[in-house]
């Protein structure tokens, strides 16, 4: 077989989009998201997955008024959640699988989405948190607190994982983030060149 760069089409057009229409998303398009989410691949095959599908307008503005870098989640028609349990070792690895299965899946029903960071190890990244000499400084107290909030808005056990928050709706956005090219990144048997 060739290569038909038409296959793959799709999956580069994909982009994160932050504006939505004031649409609805059928709940079968929604169940069928999580039913894509769940088919991923997971260490072990543990599956230490959960996801909570939000469409409640107060819940997803609640989510937007805590979450900084997902502010425009009040404006998706809706959102999923995707958390793991903690015990799992690749719990961060599963959780992404599932969430770019969720995003590759909208993509399939013409819904735009944005993967919003969820918390991650003993440390959240964020403008938000001093760096110390390049690191972030040791757990500063906005990790727990946008955990904990996350998880009880959704009312999610706490010893569940945060991986992912997955904004979703119909938009007419045509937003293209710039990607490196191929070959800048791609090394054939070696990465010398
Ligand atoms: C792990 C991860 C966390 C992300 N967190 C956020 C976020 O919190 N807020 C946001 O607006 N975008 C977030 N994004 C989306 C990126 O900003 C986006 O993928 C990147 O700018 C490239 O754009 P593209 O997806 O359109 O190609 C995240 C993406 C990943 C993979």
């Amino acid at each position: 077989m060739s290569a038909n760069p038409e296959k793959t089409a799709f999956l580069k057009d994909i982009r994160s989009i932050r504006t939505y229409l004031d649409k609805p998303i059928d709940n079968e398009i929604l169940k069928d998201l999580v039913d894509a989410a769940r088919m991923a691949p997971t260490a072990r095959n543990i599956q230490p997955w959960e996801f909570v599908v939000i469409d409640d307008r107060a819940v997803l503005a609640e989510l937007a008024e805590t979450h900084g870098n997902g502010r425009f989640i009040k404006d998706a028609a809706a959102a999923i959640m995707v958390l793991c349990h903690k015990s799992s070792e690749y719990y961060i690895e599963d959780g992404s699988a599932a969430t770019q299965n969720i995003i590759i899946a909208a993509r399939l029903y013409d819904l735009k989405s944005c993967w919003i960071g969820g918390c991650k190890g003993p440390y959240y990244e964020n403008d938000d948190i001093p760096m110390c000499e390049g690191v972030p400084c040791i757990i500063p107290p906005l990790y727990d607190d946008l955990c904990t909030r996350l998880k009880e808005i959704v009312k999610a056990p706490m010893d569940l994982e945060v991986i992912s928050i997955v904004s979703l709706g119909y938009s007419d956005e045509d937003f293209k983030a710039q990607k490196r090219s191929l070959n800048e990144v791609m090394h054939w048997n070696q990465y010398a060149r």
